[in-house]
């Protein structure tokens, strides 16, 4: 599953690591990839010096490279991460080369033919903040996309651009990639703005839109610097976050096994049939992706 957005500082790293910190508690065996040169998620998820990075991976995606370029997180032996590095950086900038975008698919499928020990059940790609080469290459390799914003008045404008990105490497080149939803980050629901900016949100995108919005708290902030898991922060604040994530891991298990079934049993493509706008809707943008999303969310 790729986390993305358009805007830097919204929450991608958050809730890539929530969700990572939701598998471990349900005994999931997971996998971060980092694919942003700023390395924050590497940063709180500690893990050992590595011998090589992402950089490496996506230039040679071949099994020694990736095991060099992945270490278990300081969180958690059941918890992997393949490291980021500042240089990603120059793979972000467009080039002639565009072979190399599905390299990070290529390197996953390698990894998911050869795990270093039990099966994955979760990749979580953290992406850097635009819609470049890095977060194309996660797009390329995803089964699913969770966009993640803030309840902002550009929030509507941002997730539409980022949709048409995942709608176009949809059709172009991923037929498999599926809208996780639009998650909301750092609701403060006291918040009149905030309420009239998730409703907008839920006008323009409908059931794209996740049920669950993650709150506002101090102790996201405390538990990423201590380098520890949401689930382990002893706060009620943390607690609240810890809750909120289970149900977000839990909705995104039901939509992928539901996507997996239906790629098992081979039904045709529902691309083609548009989503008839419920009843508080106002708007019918994205039909194909609202469909796959009625379908498989649930
Ligand atoms: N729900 C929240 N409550 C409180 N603080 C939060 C919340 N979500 C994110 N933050 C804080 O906001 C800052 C930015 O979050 P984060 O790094 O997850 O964003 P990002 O989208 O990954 O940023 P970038 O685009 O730079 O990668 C961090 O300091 C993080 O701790
Ligand atoms: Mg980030």
């Amino acid at each position: 599953m790729a986390v993305l957005s358009l805007k830097g500082g919204v929450g991608k790293t958050t809730v890539a690591l929530g969700i990572a910190s939701a598998a471990l508690r349900r005994g999931a065996r997971a996998l971060v990839a980092d694919l942003d040169p700023q390395g924050n998620a590497t940063a709180t998820l500690d893990p050992p010096m590595t011998e090589a990075t992402l950089t490496d991976v996506l230039e040679t995606p071949r099994l020694a490279v990736i095991r060099q370029a992945l270490a278990p997180s300081g969180w958690s032996d059941e918890l992997d991460v393949l490291v980021s590095s500042e240089d990603l950086e120059l793979l972000n900038e467009p080039g002639p080369d565009s072979r190399r975008m599905d390299n990070l698919a290529r390197a996953l499928d390698e990894l998911t033919a050869s795990p270093p020990g039990d099966p994955y059940q979760l990749a979580i790609l953290d992406c850097p903040p635009s819609l470049g080469r890095l977060t194309r290459s996660a797009l390329m390799a995803a089964d699913s996309a969770l966009l993640v914003t803030e309840p902002t008045m550009y929030a509507v404008s941002g997730a539409e651009r980022a949709l048409e990105a995942i709608e176009a490497i949809r059709a172009e080149h991923n037929p498999r990639l599926r809208p996780a939803g639009v998650l909301v980050n750092r609701l403060r629901v006291r918040s009149y703005e905030h309420q009239y900016r998730v409703q907008e949100l839920r006008e323009s995108f409908g059931r794209l839109v996740m049920p669950t919005a993650i709150p506002d708290r101090l102790a996201i902030q405390q538990a990423q610097g201590a380098c520890v898991p949401i689930h382990e922060w002893k706060s009620p604040g943390a607690q609240e976050i810890a809750l909120t994530f289970n149900m977000v891991l839990a909705k995104i298990l039901r939509s992928s096994r539901a996507g997996r079934h239906r790629l098992a049993d081979e039904e045709p493509e529902p691309a083609s049939t548009p989503a008839e706008p419920s009843q508080n809707e106002t708007t019918s943008q994205f039909p194909v992706l609202r469909e796959l999303a009625e379908r498989e969310i649930g």
